[in-house]
C-alpha cells in the first residue's frame, strides 16, 4: 500500500506534546501516504484527539517535525494549516446549529474562490449523501446524528482537502448507522481522498482501514497493516473482544 518513493501527505517525525508540563505524546512517528486510508486506534485518554489537535496546531509540537507534503508545519496558526489543505470532522460534529444543511455545507468551502466548482462538488456531495439533498433547506440542530456526521463529513469534503482527519466517527451513533458511516468513509477514501481516521472501534476502523497504528498512553505500540492488526494477538485482548473479531488473515 505505501510507496515510499512518494512523499508522505502527512508525518509525524519524533513528536512530542504537551499540555502545559504535562506530557501526552511520546515520540510519535508515522506517515500517510497519498490515497491511503489510515486509522488511529487507542482507548480513553490514550492522545488520539490530542495527535489531531497537533496536527492541526492547536497543540503545540515541543519536540519533533510535523510536515505536510514535506513542509514543516510545525507552529503554523491553525487557520494557515487549514488552508494548506487539512480538514476535519470533529468528535462532537460541530454542526452550525440554526444553519440550514446547505449553508453549513457552503461553510465548508469558505476560503475558495472557485465558485461554479463549489456548486459542482455540493451536487457531489448530494449524490454521496442523498439524505441531505432531502433535508437541504433543514436546520442542523434538527438532524438525527447519523445525518449531522454526513453533513459535517460533507462540509469538510468541501474544502477540498488534501487530507480529512476524522475523530470517532462511530461515537454516539447506533451500531447500524456505524456500519452505514463507515461504508460512506470508505466509499469518499475510494473517490481519491486520504483520510486519518481516529477511533476506538477497532473492528470497524480496520474493517476499512489499509493501515493503522495503535496508541496507549501516548506512544504507538503497534503499526502494520489493517489485515495483520486484525489478527494480532495483542490486539485482540486489547481492542477486538477476543476471537469472534478474528479473521485469520496472516
Ligand atoms: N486541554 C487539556 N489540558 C490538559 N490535559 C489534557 C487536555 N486535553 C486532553 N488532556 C489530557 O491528555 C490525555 C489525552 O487526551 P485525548 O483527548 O487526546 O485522548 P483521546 O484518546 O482522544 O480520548 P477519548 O477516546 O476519550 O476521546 C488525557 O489524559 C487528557 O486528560
Ligand atoms: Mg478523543
Amino acid at each position: 500500500m505505501t510507496e515510499m518513493t512518494q512523499t508522505p501527505i502527512l508525518e509525524f517525525k519524533n513528536v512530542d506534546t504537551y499540555y502545559g508540563n504535562i506530557q501526552v505524546l511520546y515520540d510519535i512517528n508515522f506517515k500517510i501516504y497519498p490515497g491511503e486510508l489510515v486509522c488511529l486506534l487507542g482507548g480513553n485518554a490514550s492522545g488520539k484527539s490530542t495527535t489531531l489537535k497537533t496536527i492541526l496546531g492547536v497543540c503545540k509540537v515541543k519536540k519533533g517535525a510535523v510536515k505536510l507534503r514535506g513542509e514543516h508545519i510545525n507552529g503554523l496558526p491553525t487557520k494557515k494549516i487549514i488552508a494548506r489543505g487539512v480538514a476535519i470532522v470533529p468528535e462532537n460534529r460541530r454542526i452550525f446549529p440554526r444553519m440550514s444543511v446547505l449553508e453549513n455545507l457552503e461553510m465548508g468551502a469558505y476560503l475558495r474562490s472557485d465558485t461554479n466548482q463549489v456548486k459542482q462538488d455540493i451536487e457531489n456531495i448530494f449524490a454521496l449523501f442523498p439524505l441531505l439533498k432531502e433535508r437541504i433547506n433543514q436546520a442542523g440542530v434538527t438532524l438525527s446524528g447519523g445525518e449531522q456526521q454526513m453533513l459535517a463529513m460533507g462540509r469538510a469534503l468541501l474544502s477540498n482537502p488534501d487530507i480529512l482527519l476524522m475523530d470517532e466517527p462511530s461515537m454516539g451513533l447506533s451500531p447500524r448507522l456505524v456500519d452505514q458511516q463507515f461504508e460512506l468513509i470508505e466509499k469518499v477514501n475510494r473517490q481519491g481522498t486520504t483520510i486519518f481516521m481516529v477511533e476506538q472501534n477497532a473492528n470497524m476502523a480496520l474493517s476499512i482501514a489499509d493501515r493503522g497504528y495503535v496508541l496507549q498512553t501516548g506512544a504507538i505500540v503497534l503499526a502494520d497493516s489493517a489485515e495483520r492488526l486484525l489478527s494480532n494477538e495483542m490486539m485482540q485482548e486489547a481492542y477486538l473482544g477476543g476471537t469472534e473479531a478474528c479473521e485469520t488473515g496472516a
